[in-house]
C-alpha cells in the first residue's frame, strides 16, 4: 500500500516543473494553465484536499471521478453538463443509459465546489473543478500527472439523447467505438491508451454478463475469456437478473492502483468487458496493447497526453456558458 501523504509531497514538488514542460504544450487552444492564478490561487490545494479526503472514505472514488470527467467531455464537450440534474425544460445526462445507476462522485464534486466557492466565489467553473479532480484522483492512485489547463465554462443545458448516442457501450464492435472517439477528435491510439483507465474501478455484471453464458447466441461463454476468470465471474454474476448490479473489478490484479496491469490482463485473456478484450483481438490495436503491457512508462506518457486531449474536447469559452454556483443546476 502506498502512502498518500508521501505522494502528496511529490506532487507538490513536481507540479510546477511538469506543467511548464513544452512537451504537453501543443495547440493549447482557448484554455490556459495559469487561468486561476489570480482569481483562485488556492484552487489546487482545495481540490487536492477534497479528493484526498473523499479517498479516505471511499477507495473507489478515484475511478468514479475519472469516469465522470470522461463522460462530461465525451458528451457535447467538457462543459459540466454531466453534473446537471434533470429539469422541467430538459432531460439531462445523468439518467442516460450508460450513466443511470452507474456514474458516481457527484457528492464529492458538490462538496469540493462548495469549498471552492467559499474561497473564490463565482470564479471557477464546475467543468474545471471536475477536470482537476480527475487528475488529482489519478495522481493519488499512483498514476501519471498531466497538466490541466483552465477556462472551461459550464454549459446551460444537457441532453439525455446526446449521452445515449455519443458514449461508447461495451457491447459495440471496436470499429463503432473507434468511430465515436474519432468523432471527438481523438484517434485509435487515444482510444487504446484511454481504455487503460480500466486499470481501476468496477463494472456491474450486466455490462459483461453476455460473455459468461451465451456469447453472441452461441450457447457458450466468450472463448476469449480465460477459463478460471470465467468461473470466478460466473460465481459473482450467476445467470439470473438479480445479480445484474453486482460488481467485479475491471482490473482484478490491482483495482485501486493506477498501473499498466490492465494491458497485462488483456494479454492473458483477463479483460473484463468485451470492448476491453477486443483491443488485443483486433490487429490494428494489438501491438499497442502489447507495448503498454511491457512498458509502464510509455503507458504513463501516452495516457497523460491523451488526457490533455480529452480535457480539451468541445470546451465552452466566451458566449453560451457561465460559472455555475452549484454544479447540479444552472444559475
Ligand atoms: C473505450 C470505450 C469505453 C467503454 C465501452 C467503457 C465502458 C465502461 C463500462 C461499461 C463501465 C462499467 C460501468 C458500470 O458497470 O456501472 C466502465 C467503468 C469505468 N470506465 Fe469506462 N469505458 C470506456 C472508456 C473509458 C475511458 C476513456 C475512461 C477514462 C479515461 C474510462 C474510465 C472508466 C472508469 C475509471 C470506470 C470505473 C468507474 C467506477 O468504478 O466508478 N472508461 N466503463
Ligand atoms: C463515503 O462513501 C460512501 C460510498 O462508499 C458514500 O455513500 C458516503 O456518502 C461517503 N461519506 C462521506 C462522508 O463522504
Ligand atoms: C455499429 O455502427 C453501424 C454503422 O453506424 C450501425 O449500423 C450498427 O448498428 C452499430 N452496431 C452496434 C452494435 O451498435
Amino acid at each position: 500500500m502506498y502512502t498518500p501523504s508521501a505522494l502528496f509531497c511529490i506532487v507538490l514538488y513536481l507540479a510546477p516543473s511538469i506543467s511548464a514542460s513544452p512537451y504537453y504544450d501543443k495547440s493549447g487552444g482557448p484554455l490556459a494553465y495559469n487561468f486561476y492564478d489570480k482569481s483562485c490561487p488556492n484552487l489546487f490545494m482545495i481540490v487536492r484536499w477534497g479528493v484526498w479526503e473523499a479517498l479516505q472514505n471511499d477507495t473507489r472514488i478515484a475511478a468514479s471521478l475519472l469516469r465522470l470527467h470522461f463522460h462530461d467531455c465525451f458528451v457535447d464537450g467538457c462543459d459540466g453538463s454531466v453534473l446537471l440534474d434533470d429539469t422541467n425544460s430538459f432531460k439531462g445526462e445523468k439518467n442516460a443509459f450508460p450513466n443511470r445507476n452507474s456514474i458516481r462522485g457527484f457528492e464529492v464534486i458538490d462538496s469540493i465546489k462548495a469549498d471552492v466557492e467559499k474561497s473564490c466565489p463565482s470564479a471557477v467553473s464546475c467543468a474545471d473543478v471536475l477536470a482537476l479532480a480527475a487528475r488529482e484522483a489519478i495522481v493519488l492512485s499512483g498514476g501519471p500527472f498531466w497538466p490541466v489547463s483552465f477556462g472551461r465554462l459550464d454549459g446551460l443545458t444537457a441532453s439525455e439523447k446526446s449521452a445515449n448516442e455519443q458514449l461508447p457501450a461495451p457491447f459495440e464492435p471496436l470499429q463503432n467505438i473507434t468511430a465515436k472517439f474519432v468523432a471527438k477528435g481523438l484517434d485509435l491510439k487515444d482510444m487504446v491508451v484511454l481504455s487503460g483507465a480500466h486499470t481501476i474501478g468496477f463494472a456491474q455484471c450486466l455490462t459483461f454478463k453476455n460473455r459468461l453464458f451465451n456469447f453472441k447466441g452461441s450457447g457458450k461463454p466468450d472463448p476469449s475469456l480465460d477459463s478460471s476468470m470465467l468461473s470466478s465471474l460466473q460465481t459473482t454474476c450467476p445467470n439470473v437478473d438479480k445479480s445484474n448490479s453486482k460488481l467485479a473489478p475491471l482490473d482484478s490484479q490491482s483495482m485501486y492502483r493506477f498501473d499498466n496491469t490492465y494491458y497485462k490482463n488483456l494479454m492473458n485473456k483477463n479483460g473484463l468487458l468485451e470492448s476491453d478484450q477486443a483491443l488485443v483481438l483486433d490487429p490494428k490495436t494489438a501491438a499497442m496493447v502489447e507495448d503498454y503491457s511491457t512498458d509502464p512508462f510509455l503507458f504513463s506518457k501516452d495516457f497523460s497526453a491523451s488526457m490533455v486531449k480529452l480535457g480539451n474536447i468541445g470546451v465552452l469559452t466566451g458566449q453560451g456558458g457561465e460559472i455555475r454556483k452549484k454544479c447540479r443546476s444552472v444559475n
